[in-house]
This record gives structure tokens, C-alpha cells and sequence, in this order.
């Protein structure tokens, strides 16, 4: 399954999982106020708080999978644009952390209804100045997250259109 030229399977699929994960948590994100208060509203943010936990935790296995056991391939295009991909692909794990840690940090300090299960005792009851703030930045964060991501898909697909390289084969699942 492996080869020098391609990615191991468990690295390619924590890739397009968490792929699918950002662009359904940036969806569901988007949509949450269009839900009519109460139970509905309530359901549709605890799935993006589920789905964002389920990130949290898909990144940390992929981060020790990658440093420990993962094929690790040199960049594809040499010199400086090799080193600019490096840095974007540092970037895109940059900001999936800050924006979980801050999704996280929303989801305290609102003290959210989780499924009408439990309630996460909110950080400063009252403060609405700070919720705010709080969902913005993490709206800007998962923007940012977004417009790299699409960037770097298509990039990806430039290379494989266009340039007619083995870029995208690489992070492809080999199917038999
Ligand atoms: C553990 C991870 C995460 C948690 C706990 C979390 C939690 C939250 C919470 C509590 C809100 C506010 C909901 C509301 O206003 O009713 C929110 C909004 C949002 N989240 Fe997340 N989130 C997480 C990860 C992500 C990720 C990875 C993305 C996307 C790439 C994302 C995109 C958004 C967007 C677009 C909004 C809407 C902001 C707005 O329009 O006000 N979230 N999130
Ligand atoms: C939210 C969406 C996405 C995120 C967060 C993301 C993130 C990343 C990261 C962090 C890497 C570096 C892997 C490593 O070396 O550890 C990577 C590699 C790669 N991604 Fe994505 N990706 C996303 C979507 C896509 C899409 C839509 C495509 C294609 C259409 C794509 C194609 C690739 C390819 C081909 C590589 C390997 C590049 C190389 O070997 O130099 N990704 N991605």
C-alpha cells in the first residue's frame, strides 16, 4: 500500500475526514440562527459542538500518527513554492487548533445546552459583551480556515488538471 510516492492510508484518511468534518462544522456554523429557538436551535449546536469535538480529537491522533509512524514525503515542488506549500500545510494545523481551542473556549463561556442532556456551567453568566467577542473571533478563525483550505483544494487540483502531476495522488486512497 505504501510507496515513497504517496501517503499511508491512515494519514489519508484522517486528511479527508477532517476535510469533510471542517467543511460540515463551517456549514452547520453558518446555519445554526436559522433554527427556530429552543430544541431545534439547541440540536443543530450541539452537533457542530459534537463534530468539533470529534475533530479535536481526530487532530490530536493525526499530529503523534504523523510524528511517529506516518510517511512523511518531501515536498513536491522545489525551492521556495516547495517551502511556501510547507508553510500553508502548517498553517491549515495552525489554525484548526486555535479555532477547536476557541470553539471550545465559546461553548464555556456561553455554557451551552448540550442535546438537552447537560448544561456546561457558562464562565461569567451575563456577560454578553464576551460572548460575543468570543463567537466572532472564532468566526474569523473559521474563515480564515476556509478560504486556505479551498485555496489549498485548489491548488490540489491544479496540479492534477493542469500540471498533470501526482500531487493530488498522494493524499488519494489506492482502491483495489
Ligand atoms: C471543538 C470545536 C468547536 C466548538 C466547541 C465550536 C463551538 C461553536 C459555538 C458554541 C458557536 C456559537 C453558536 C451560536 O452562535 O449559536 C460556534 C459557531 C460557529 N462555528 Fe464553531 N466550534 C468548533 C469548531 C469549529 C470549526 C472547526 C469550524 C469551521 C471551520 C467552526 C465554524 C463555526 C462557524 C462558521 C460558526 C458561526 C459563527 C457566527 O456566525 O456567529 N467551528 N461554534
Ligand atoms: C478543510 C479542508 C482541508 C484541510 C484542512 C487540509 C489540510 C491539509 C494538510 C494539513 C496537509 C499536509 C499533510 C501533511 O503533510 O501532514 C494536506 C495535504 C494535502 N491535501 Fe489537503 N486539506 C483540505 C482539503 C483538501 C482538498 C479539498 C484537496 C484536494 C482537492 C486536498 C489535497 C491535498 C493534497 C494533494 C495534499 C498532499 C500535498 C503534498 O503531498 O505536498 N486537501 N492537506
Amino acid at each position: 500500500m505504501n510507496n515513497s510516492q504517496s501517503y499511508d492510508s491512515k494519514t489519508i484518511w484522517y486528511h479527508w475526514l477532517s476535510a469533510g468534518l471542517i467543511f460540515s462544522l463551517w456549514i452547520i456554523g453558518q446555519t445554526i440562527d436559522f433554527f427556530p429557538k429552543g430544541t431545534p436551535r439547541i440540536t443543530v449546536r450541539s452537533m457542530h459542538i459534537t463534530f468539533g469535538v470529534i475533530l479535536a480529537v481526530l487532530l490530536i491522533f493525526r499530529i503523534v500518527w504523523k510524528n511517529k509512524s506516518g510517511v512523511k514525503l518531501p515536498s513536491a515542488i522545489p525551492g521556495i513554492l516547495g517551502r511556501l506549500s510547507t508553510g500553508a500545510h502548517h498553517a491549515l494545523y495552525a489554525l484548526i487548533t486555535v479555532t477547536v481551542i476557541v470553539g471550545l473556549s465559546a461553548t464555556w463561556i456561553r455554557g451551552d445546552n448540550i442535546f438537552n442532556l447537560f448544561q456546561i456551567p457558562a464562565f461569567d453568566p451575563g456577560n454578553k459583551e464576551l460572548r460575543k467577542q468570543v463567537v466572532d473571533i472564532h468566526e474569523l478563525l473559521a474563515n480564515s480556515l476556509l478560504i486556505l483550505a479551498i485555496l489549498h483544494g485548489m491548488i490540489a487540483m491544479w496540479h492534477h488538471w493542469i500540471k498533470k502531476d501526482d500531487v493530488l495522488k498522494r493524499m488519494l486512497p489506492r482502491l483495489k
